[in-house]
C-alpha cells in the first residue's frame, strides 16, 4: 500500500521524537511491504520564525492532501511570558483543528504491566485501567467569539457549543462505547454552565439510539478526582474542549510517564496523530525525551486512518517488548540505565 504522510514535527522536542516514528514506520513499511511518502511542512515557532504564521497556507494544502498527518508538538518558551505576544505557535495548532475540521479527539489511557510501578498512583488503584477520552476539539472556550480585554481591566473568554457540535461528538463517543464495554460517561458542568446542559440534554436525547449503551453523566470536579482514585471504573468519556484538555493530562499520570500517551484526531479530512505531551523545551536537542508516545500514535495511525491493524500490533508489541527490556528513556528508567531517545528509537525499528 502507498501512504501518503504529512510530517510536521514542529517545536522543542517534536524533530527528535518525529524522527524515532519515522525510523519506526519506515521499519514497518519494508516488513510489511508498504511504500511511505513523507511529506515535511513547518508549524509552531519554526514557522512564525520562517514565515511569520503558525501554520502556514501551504502546509495545510500538504495536510489536506496527505492521507494522514503525523504530527509532533508545539510551543516555545520565548512566548509564554510575553503576554502581548500577536502571534503563538499553540494558535498554529487550533488553526489546524479547525481548518482540519478535527472535531474529536481521542485519547486513550492504558496501564502497561511492565510499568504499573512508575505510576505515582497504587497500584491497586490503577491496574486493568483501559479508558478513552473523547475530547471536543473545535469548539468551546477555545473557539468561542474572540477573547478580548477591555479597558485593560477586564478579560473575556466566551463558551459556546452548538447542538450540532454536541452531537457529533457525542455519535462518536456512542459508536465507540458499542465496540468497548458500552459504558458511556458524559463529564460537564450541568450545575453550573448553560453549555454543559445543552450537552447534557443533548446527549439525553440520543441515547435511543443506542439502547445498549449505558450512559452516566458526571460532574468535571468529580470525574478529576474519581480518575485517580478509580480510573478503572471509566470506560469512554465524552467532554468538551476545555474539560477533555485538563483531564488528559491528568489521566496521563495513570500510565506513569506523559511521555507514553498517543492520541487521534479525526473529524472531516485528513486525520491527525500526535502525543498528548507538549514541546518539552527543557529537553530540547538533549536527545533524552520519550519517543513512545509519538510511536504510539503512528501505531494508531496505522490501524485507524489506513486499517492496518497488523501494523499497528507489531508497533505496540515491539514497544512492550522495549519496556519489558528496558529499553527506555530516563522519564522510565528509575535507577537503572537510560537509553537516549534515538537509541529507543533505533532499537524499536531494529526489532519491528
Ligand atoms: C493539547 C495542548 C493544546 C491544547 C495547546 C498546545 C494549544 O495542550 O493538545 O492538549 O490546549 O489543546
Ligand atoms: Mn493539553
Amino acid at each position: 500500500m502507498k501512504l501518503n504522510i504529512a510530517l510536521l514535527a514542529g517545536d522543542g522536542i517534536g524533530p527528535e521524537v518525529i524522527d524515532q516514528a519515522v525510523k519506526v514506520c519506515n521499519a514497518v513499511a519494508v516488513k510489511f511491504n508498504h511504500e511511505i511518502n513523507w511529506t515535511p511542512a513547518l508549524t509552531g515557532s519554526a514557522a512564525i520564525d520562517a514565515c511569520g504564521e503558525p501554520y502556514p497556507d501551504e502546509t495545510h494544502e500538504i495536510c489536506v492532501n496527505a492521507d494522514a498527518v503525523l504530527f509532533g508538538a508545539i510551543g516555545h518558551p520565548k512566548y509564554d511570558n510575553d503576554p502581548s505576544a500577536k502571534v503563538r505557535p499553540e494558535q498554529g495548532l487550533l488553526k489546524m483543528r479547525k481548518k482540519l475540521g478535527l472535531f474529536a479527539n481521542v485519547r486513550p489511557t492504558f496501564t502497561f504491566p511492565s510499568l504499573i510501578d512508575n505510576s505515582p498512583l497504587k497500584r491497586e488503584r490503577i491496574e486493568g485501567t483501559d479508558l478513552v477520552f473523547l475530547r471536543e476539539l473545535t469548539g468551546g472556550i477555545y473557539f468561542g467569539e474572540k477573547g478580548r480585554r477591555d479597558d485593560g481591566e477586564t478579560a473575556f473568554d466566551n463558551c459556546v457549543y452548538t447542538r450540532a457540535e454536541v452531537q457529533r461528538l457525542a455519535k462518536k463517543g456512542f459508536e465507540l462505547a458499542m465496540t468497548r464495554s458500552k459504558k458511556l460517561c458524559c463529564v460537564d458542568k450541568a450545575n453550573v454552565l448553560e453549555t454543559s446542559r445543552l450537552w447534557r440534554e443533548t446527549v439525553q436525547a440520543m441515547e435511543n439510539e443506542y439502547p445498549e449503551v449505558t450512559v452516566s453523566y458526571e460532574f468535571v470536579d468529580a470525574v478529576a478526582m474519581r480518575l485517580v482514585q478509580w480510573p478503572n471504573s471509566y470506560d469512554v468519556l465524552i467532554t468538551e474542549n476545555l474539560f477533555g484538555d485538563i483531564l488528559t493530562d491528568e489521566a496521563s499520570v495513570i500510565s506513569g510517564s506523559m511521555g507514553l500517551m498517543p492520541s487521534a484526531s479525526v473529524g472531516e479530512k485528513t486525520s491527525l496523530y500526535e502525543p498528548i505531551h507538549g514541546s518539552y523545551p527543557q529537553a530540547t536537542g538533549l536527545d533524552i525525551a520519550n519517543p513512545l508516545a509519538t510511536i504510539l500514535s503512528a501505531a494508531m495511525m496505522f490501524e485507524d486512518a489506513f486499517g492496518l491493524t497488523q501494523e499497528a500490533e507489531a508497533i505496540k508489541n515491539v514497544v512492550n517488548k522495549s519496556l519489558v527490556e528496558g529499553i527506555v528513556t530516563e522519564d522510565l528508567s528509575g535507577k537503572n540505565k537510560a537509553y537516549k531517545t534515538s537509541e529507543v528509537g533505533d532499537w524499536l525499528a531494529k526489532n519491528i
